[in-house]
This record gives C-alpha cells, structure tokens and sequence, in this order.
C-alpha cells in the first residue's frame, strides 16, 4: 500500500469529472481529496468518485498533509495562482492546458518548481496518447522521409453565452487557448518552432477570438496551416504532409483515436486500443516521474511548455488578443 499515490482536484468541472473517472483506471493512483469554492458541489462529487475527504476552498486542499499531486482544472486564468499556492504547500502539480495566460506567468510557476523541488507539468494529454506517440516515433525516425506540410483543425460549434467560460474574457475565453492550442501543439511537436508566424481571427462581441487561422513557415518551404473555432464543427484532424506518405491523425486527432498512413497508392488504417477517456495515460506518466523523484516531465518539459506559450502569446499579439 505505501506506493499509493495519493491525488488531488481543484475545480469540480467537467475535465475534472473525466479525469477523475480515468484516474481511477491508473495502477498505484487514489483521488484521496476534491476541492471546489462550494464545499456541497466537492461533497456530492468526492461522493460520486468514493473520495473520503472534500473541501470548500482550494487552500485546504493545498495544506492537506496526506496529498501528494494536484490536478489543476480550473478555468485558464487561474491556473497561475492555483499552481503556485500548490507548488509553496510542496504538493506536485499537473495543471490543465493552457499552462496560464502569459509566458511571464509560465515562467514564474516553473522557477516556483524548481525552488520548492517539486513535480510540475502541463496537461498536455495528447503528448501521452498511443496514437500520437507512435506518430511522433515515425515522424523522428523519418520511416517515411522529411515532413513537407501539416494542416491540422480543431473546431466545433458552441452556443454563445457571454458569461460561459468559453465566450467571457475573465474566464480566459476563446478558441486559441481553449482548443486552437491543440493544433498549434501539433505543429511545436512534430515540426518545432516556426520562423515565422501569420493569424488572423475573428473576436465575438466580448472580445474573444471566436475562430482563428494561424498559418506557419519553417526552414526548407515546410508550413503548418491551423484553425480553430468556436462556430462550427470541423473535421478536427491533423494531416501531415511527408515525403513518402501521408499520415492522417482522425477526428479528433487529439483524444484517442486512428492513424491513416497513405503510402504507395495503399492506405493502412491503425487502431489504437483505448478504453479510457485517454487522461490516464498522462496521470501515469506523472506518478513515473514522481517515482524517479523528478521535478520536470521527460516529455512535456519546462521547455515545450515555454515554446508553447511563447508561440500563443505571439498568435494573441497578432490578432489583438488580450487579457486582463
Ligand atoms: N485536457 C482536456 O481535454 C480539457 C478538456 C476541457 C477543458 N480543459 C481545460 O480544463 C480547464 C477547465 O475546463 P472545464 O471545461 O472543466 O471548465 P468548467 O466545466 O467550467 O469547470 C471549471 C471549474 O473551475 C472552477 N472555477 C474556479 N474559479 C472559477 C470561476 N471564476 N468561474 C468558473 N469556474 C471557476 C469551478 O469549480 P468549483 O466550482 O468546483 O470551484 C468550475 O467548475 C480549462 O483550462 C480547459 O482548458 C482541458
């Protein structure tokens, strides 16, 4: 029993629900404690996921002497402060996607790591999915030549609510960050950092990008065309370009999915066994890395996790995107 790790939530929303639900899947892993600003709401979701202890403000969680790792779900601009309080209560962090707002922020939980010696890494889930780990083993072992093009979307249609997390400038609204990081993070990952960025968005009425094209030039005529929306369903695949194939990460290329290789007139269709949402596997990768005594992720390093929202601040400075 004493390799038990024991886990955190803050923020009973709708990731949290699911990455609850898959963490109860992972070897070695209990959800010991829940979090929410309405104690009621941790109670009925600590009930729900056999959670023996439940607070009504996230400090509590912090101090809870008997946790080890905290699962950050909270709206975007607070991912800033909450990492941090956890990191100065000595508790490992693994906080949703985007990191935070800005890569001052960024910066600055990544120096509070280091100076508390604990365990902190985004929520990159896609980085630690089957699929896309074996596409990122053929993509570095060039199996099919060099990458000339990537195309990758991301969108679907949502309701506009002024107040909803998605459309409220506050809450961190907006495609880009919600869900146009993810085929940026395609781009970072498989072809790496571009030489020159162009995006163009279109704000809503809160001054939010309610879609996004982000168009990508590397060396050697190599470009990345990107989309995110919050206005319609989209095909939501990544399609990368190479010199001998062309592989196809399916809709929704970032969750647990197929791979399509297109080579030699032929098209092979990979299936990946995954019977989770697909959080489990990141909620491993931590628990290796704490059991190594690590403070970074060997695979969603301080350094991606900086390119990362170095590329977002550079996209929102180009379409006028700003937050308090
Ligand atoms: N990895 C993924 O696949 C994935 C998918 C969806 C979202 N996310 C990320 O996860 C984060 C949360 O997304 P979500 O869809 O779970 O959001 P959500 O359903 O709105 O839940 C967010 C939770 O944050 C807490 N919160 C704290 N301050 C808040 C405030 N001022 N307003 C509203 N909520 C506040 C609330 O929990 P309490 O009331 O319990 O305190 C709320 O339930 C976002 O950063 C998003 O990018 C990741």
């Amino acid at each position: 029993m004493n390799n038990i790790i024991k886990w955190g939530i803050i923020g009973c929303g709708k990731i949290a629900h699911k990455f609850a639900q898959d963490l109860s899947k992972v070897p070695n892993a209990k959800l010991y404690a829940i979090a929410s600003r309405d104690f009621d709401k941790a109670k009925e979701f600590g009930k729900k996921y056999d959670v023996s202890n439940y607070y009504g403000n996230y400090q509590d969680l912090a101090r809870d002497q008997e946790v080890i790792v905290i699962y950050i779900a909270t709206p975007h601009p607070f991912h800033h402060t909450n990492t941090i309080m956890c990191l100065n209560h000595k508790k490992a962090v693994l906080c949703e996607k985007p990191f935070a707002m800005n890569i001052d922020q960024v910066k600055e939980m990544i120096s509070t790591a280091k100076m508390n010696n604990v365990f902190l890494m985004e929520a990159l889930w896609t980085y630690f999915l089957p699929h896309y780990q074996y596409v990122i083993e053929l993509i570095e072992t060039k199996k099919y030549g060099k990458i000339k093009s990537l195309k990758a979307d991301f969108g679907f249609e949502a309701i506009f609510d002024p107040n909803s997390r998605l459309f409220n400038k506050k809450l961190g609204g907006g495609s880009l960050l919600d869900i146009g990081i993810y085929p940026l993070f395609c781009a970072l990952s498989l072809i790496g950092i571009p030489e020159k960025i162009d995006a163009k968005a279109v704000l809503t009425s809160t001054g939010v990008d309610e879609e996004c094209m982000i168009q990508l030039e590397y060396k050697n005529n190599i470009n990345a065309h990107l989309y995110s929306t919050l206005n319609k369903k989209t095909d939501t695949e990544a399609i990368i370009e190479l010199e001998d194939a062309n592989i196809i990460i399916c809709n929704r290329f970032h969750e647990p999915t197929s791979v399509i290789i297109e080579s030699n007139q032929q098209s092979k269709k990979i299936e990946f066994d995954v019977d989770t949402y697909g959080y489990n596997f990141e909620a491993i990768h931590v628990q290796e890395m704490l059991a190594q005594n690590r403070i970074e992720s060997t695979i969603m390093t301080f350094e991606k996790s900086l390119q990362l929202i170095s590329l977002l601040d550079a996209v929102r400075a180009q379409i006028g995107l700003y937050y308090d």
